[in-house]
């Protein structure tokens, strides 16, 4: 076969890919504009308007001339080492699409829109009553979705699978319980030990200094303003339409500067990725941003490793006085670093610090097991929650809405996906260590404001590769070792040692 006709087939597929690709992103500017801008009344047609486009992608991505365009190109010796992982990346998301009857598609859809609804009752009445039956009728879909997906061992494993290709309960089982059990040795530790003063960190912040300086912050990391925007919502996120268009949100309440800032950074990391994925692979796998660890352990290393450091504070702490003089003219820039990295169980997840974050993982991750694999009844949920949440942070929970009913992620019927919350931190810490050697004067840089060598270093060895590689792979293709929680342990120790005086 000559290879003029292998190039002609590969140019199907990647128009095919690319015109998804901009029903895909059209769907997402339609979300962006959901969560920002669209006047309350245009919530039923801009529904329909979604819907109608679903189908059309759902129609496009199982279409059978599609599937025989893969079968040919499987075939192809000529392909480019590029070019084959995009069709092979493909063809498994075209079976897995395949294997979905509509009707599975359309129930799930309707129970996320009921089970949301019913979410939000519950925390209005703080009646965990009002979810439960719609939780219920959800987590019967996502079982009967396992079983259609299939699983090596159990029906968890197929709802990892799809937050994060190839992710197990096994792999995990081998990295949670021992990293469980050295973050509560830590705590105990830093527990004997006074706690830094952070009342300052919620004094009254004007929220016009506010947005100047989350944008002040974004342009300090690299974010490209020609190629996105930051606008206000809800719940911070980050989208993206194309690598020249990646959207940032962000809130602000007067008395929480702090939370702003750090949901800034770490949205910025996310947008930095998004920004830094390859545009010439537009709709292909390796245009794409598909695991979520990765993701995550973008907005980490931004958020945590860098954006919790003593170095970029040395930079940037003088820009913070001067917007915010009151109270921060008087405090020491050690002070408010120590302040910043407040370790403190708590009863939310995501106001927690750096370490305990990780035991709000470990019992979501706990619960979702027991409801897919084991028959865990709904209405036992609550109760297996507190108990938990007494066990592992000993803090007690008197308001559902501060338990039970905190994430929205369940009523969305996305189970399985907490724990690329917890991987994306591990493998951030593997990054930055890698970085560390790499870079060896990275501290002095970022004290001088330099981010620069570190977003260079992270388009060269992460971004630009897309999704054509897992977490797994990506992390042992770059630090030559397995995705696993000992970088982090060494972070987390040498930085809460020399916070809290610990030996
Ligand atoms: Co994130």
């Amino acid at each position: 076969m000559p290879k003029s006709d292998t190039s002609r087939l590969y140019h199907q597929l990647v128009k095919r890919m690319r015109a998804l690709a901009d029903i895909k992103n059209t769907m997402a500017l339609l979300q962006w504009d959901q969560e920002t801008y669209m006047p309350k009344g245009g919530a039923l047609f801009r529904g329909q308007q979604l819907t109608t486009l679903a189908e059309l992608a759902h129609r496009m991505e199982t279409s059978p001339a599609l599937g025989q365009l893969l079968e040919k190109l499987l075939d192809k010796a000529e392909l480019s080492e590029v070019e084959r992982k995009n069709v092979e990346l493909i063809h498994l998301y075209y079976q897995k699409a395949k294997r979905y009857p509509s009707s599975l598609v359309k129930a799930l859809t309707q129970a996320a829109n009921r089970c949301f609804m019913a979410w939000i009752q519950a925390r209005q009445e703080h009646q965990f009553a009002v979810f439960a039956p719609e939780l219920e009728k959800m987590i019967a879909l996502k079982k009967q979705e396992a079983e259609i997906l299939g699983y090596p061992a159990c029906p968890y494993d197929a709802l990892l699978d799809q937050h994060e290709r190839g992710l197990t309960t096994e792999i995990l089982e081998n990295i949670f319980p021992p990293l469980r059990e050295h973050i509560l040795s830590l705590l105990s530790k830093i527990q004997q030990k006074p706690q830094p003063p952070d009342d300052f960190l919620y004094a009254y912040a004007d929220k016009q200094q506010q947005w100047e300086f989350g944008l002040y912050l974004l342009q300090a990391t690299g974010f490209d303003f020609n190629k996105g925007r930051q606008d206000l919502s809800e719940h911070p996120f980050t989208t993206s339409f194309s690598p020249h268009d990646v959207r940032v949100t962000t809130r602000m309440h007067e008395h929480q500067l702090a939370t702003m800032v750090w949901s800034c950074i770490h949205e910025g990391g996310h947008a930095l990725y998004e920004q830094g994925l390859p545009a010439e692979q537009y709709g292909m796998p390796g245009g794409q941003a598909s695991s979520l660890v990765i993701h995550e352990s973008q907005s980490r290393l931004w958020e945590n490793c860098i954006g919790r450091s003593l170095a970029f504070w040395t930079f940037h702490y003088p820009a913070w006085q001067k917007r915010f003089p009151t109270p921060f003219s008087h405090i020491a820039l050690e002070d408010f670093y120590r302040a910043i990295n407040l370790v403190k169980p708590s009863l939310i997840r995501t106001e927690a610090d750096e370490l305990t974050y990780h035991l709000h993982i470990f019992i979501r991750y706990e619960i979702e097991k027991k409801l897919i694999n084991e028959h865990l009844p709904i209405q036992e949920l609550p109760d297996l929650w507190n108990a938990l949440y007494a066990e592992m942070l000993d803090v007690k929970v008197s308001d559902d809405v501060q338990g039970v009913l905190q994430d929205v992620h369940w009523s969305h019927g996305s189970l399985g996906y907490f724990p690329t919350y917890t991987l994306g931190s591990l493998l951030a810490a593997q990054w930055w260590e890698q970085l560390q050697q790499e870079l060896p004067q990275l501290d002095e840089a970022l004290a001088q404001g330099q981010t620069a060598p570190i977003l260079n270093w992270l388009r060269k060895h992460i971004h630009g590769y897309g999704s054509l590689y897992t977490a797994e792979e990506l992390c042992r293709r770059v630090t030559g070792k397995p995705l696993q929680a000992d970088a982090f342990l060494r972070y987390v120790q040498q930085k809460y040692f020399r916070i809290y005086g610990l030996e």
